[in-house]
């Protein structure tokens, strides 16, 4: 077979060191046969996109290497794209995010900010999160710091991962360094998955925290797979990437669904300084998860990111993104000021308003006696609302409302649909 030729096998028998610690932390993770993946030279990319650029400057050479029946359809022809996304997307995602999150001239980052060589677009940030746990969690505890995200637990085992919760916030909702250094050691966890602004409770970590926490990593050679699915959308202060506080380490996974409200777009970015990680292992990864990602979704995302990077060129705030913002901010008031009025407080780092995100948590009034699911089931069985119960997230007591899925109007209405649940469970205590 072409993929095992010699100096493949000399790769996956030998262990190997990569100067980089993401490579060499994958590497030393990774099961053989990804090993094999990641090493190969798979054969139909190399000569689709020899082909490609030979068939742009001569028009009478005749491409048969592409698998798709041209000429029937034609006007609704969509071609695989490249594994690793559309060129163009991929480079303006670099500069989206080197723009957004400062990343130029950083220590451990190319020095004119990420190119596309740093972005490798998938299917999704559930899938780039798949892809990342395939490298890092084989064998391996993977750190999960609550609140988490609901899915994570099954991507972390999917990939034959162990997901062990690290409880990184004290009652007062500070974090403990030692402490966390101490269950790290003591449960042998190999990689952090962390989320910032975070799903359910829109918490952020200050710059400190942040430093820390890449100091902590460093000490103890961890890997921080970093969710940042809703990092622009903040509420105070400016927007944080963990790729600027540790970049040799870490992988920032992301995804246009919540950002720029497009999920069913299925567009998602695995982004890296090591350019070997995001330009060659994940797409080889890619190709035998998804092939490719959705052509038409990335054309949406290039089409707003084209306008987003241009307003940031001319020194603006992006207006797409500072748009849905604005809105959320206003929704997300609403909902706020009708949590408070009927006693719920908000469960996460902040009590008056939530630092990002698109959900709130929000802790039941103390006289409910009901618990967070059973909360849930009433609204539902009295046909009122729903909500998510926060035990899903590691939360019990609370609620998480998702307000960027409802309008201001509906938020209105909102009110008194959960009065008449909070009515009917006190009535019947
Ligand atoms: C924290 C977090 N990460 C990832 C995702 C999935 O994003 P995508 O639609 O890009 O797969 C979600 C969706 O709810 C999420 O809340």
């Amino acid at each position: 077979m072409s993929d095992k030729n010699s100096s493949q096998s000399k790769l996956s028998k030998g262990t190997i060191e990569f100067k980089a610690p993401l490579l060499d932390r994958a590497w030393t993770y990774m099961p053989e046969g990804i090993r094999q993946t990641v090493s190969s030279e798979p054969i139909i990319p190399a000569i689709a996109a020899k082909a490609k650029v030979i068939a742009a400057q001569n028009p009478d050479f005749i491409r048969s290497d592409q698998g798709q029946i041209v000429g029937i359809f034609p006007e609704k022809e969509i071609y695989y794209g490249p594994s690793s996304g559309l060129e163009e997307l991929r480079e303006l995602v670099g500069q989206f995010w080197t723009f957004a999150y400062r990343l130029k001239n950083k220590e451990g980052l190319p020095s004119n900010g990420l190119s596309k060589k740093n972005v490798a677009i998938v299917s999704g940030a559930t899938e780039g999160l798949a892809i990342a746990m395939h490298l890092f969690a084989f064998n391996q505890n993977v750190g999960l710091m609550p609140l988490y995200w609901s899915n994570y637990k099954g991507i972390i085992l999917n990939a034959g991962g162990n997901p062990i919760v690290v409880k990184l916030f004290n009652k007062n909702y500070n974090i403990d360094f030692k402490n966390v250094e101490q269950i790290i050691r003591k449960n042998k966890i190999t990689s952090l998955l962390i989320n910032f602004p975070n799903n359910p409770s829109g918490d952020v970590l200050t710059e400190e925290e942040l430093r820390k926490l890449a100091d902590l990593a460093r000490r103890l050679n961890l890997i921080i797979i970093s969710d940042e699915v809703y990092n622009f959308i903040r509420y105070k202060g400016e927007p944080q990437s963990m790729l600027s506080f540790a970049p040799e380490r870490t992988v920032v996974v992301s995804s246009a669904s919540k950002e720029y409200l497009i999920p069913g777009a299925r567009v998602g970015y695995i982004i890296a300084a090591e350019e070997m990680f995001t330009n060659s292992w994940i797409p080889k990864m890619i190709r035998s998860f998804s092939s490719s990602p959705n052509v038409l979704g990335q054309r949406i995302l290039a089409d707003i990111l084209k306008d987003e990077v241009k307003d940031f060129e001319e020194d603006r705030s992006p207006r797409i993104i500072s748009e849905i913002k604005k809105e959320l901010r206003t929704r997300c008031e609403l909902m706020i000021s009708i949590l408070k009025e009927k006693e719920f407080e908000l469960a996460g780092r902040d009590k008056d308003f939530p630092s990002g995100a698109i959900s709130v948590l929000a802790r039941l009034p103390k006289d409910i006696k009901l618990d967070d699911k059973a909360l849930v089931e009433k609204a539902m069985e009295l046909k009122k609302f729903s909500a998510v119960p926060g035990s899903v997230f590691g939360a019990p007591g609370c609620i998480r409302l998702g307000y960027a899925g409802m309008t201001q109007e509906t938020i209105k209405k909102f009110s008194k649909n959960l009065q008449d649940v909070l009515d009917s469970i006190r009535k019947k205590s």
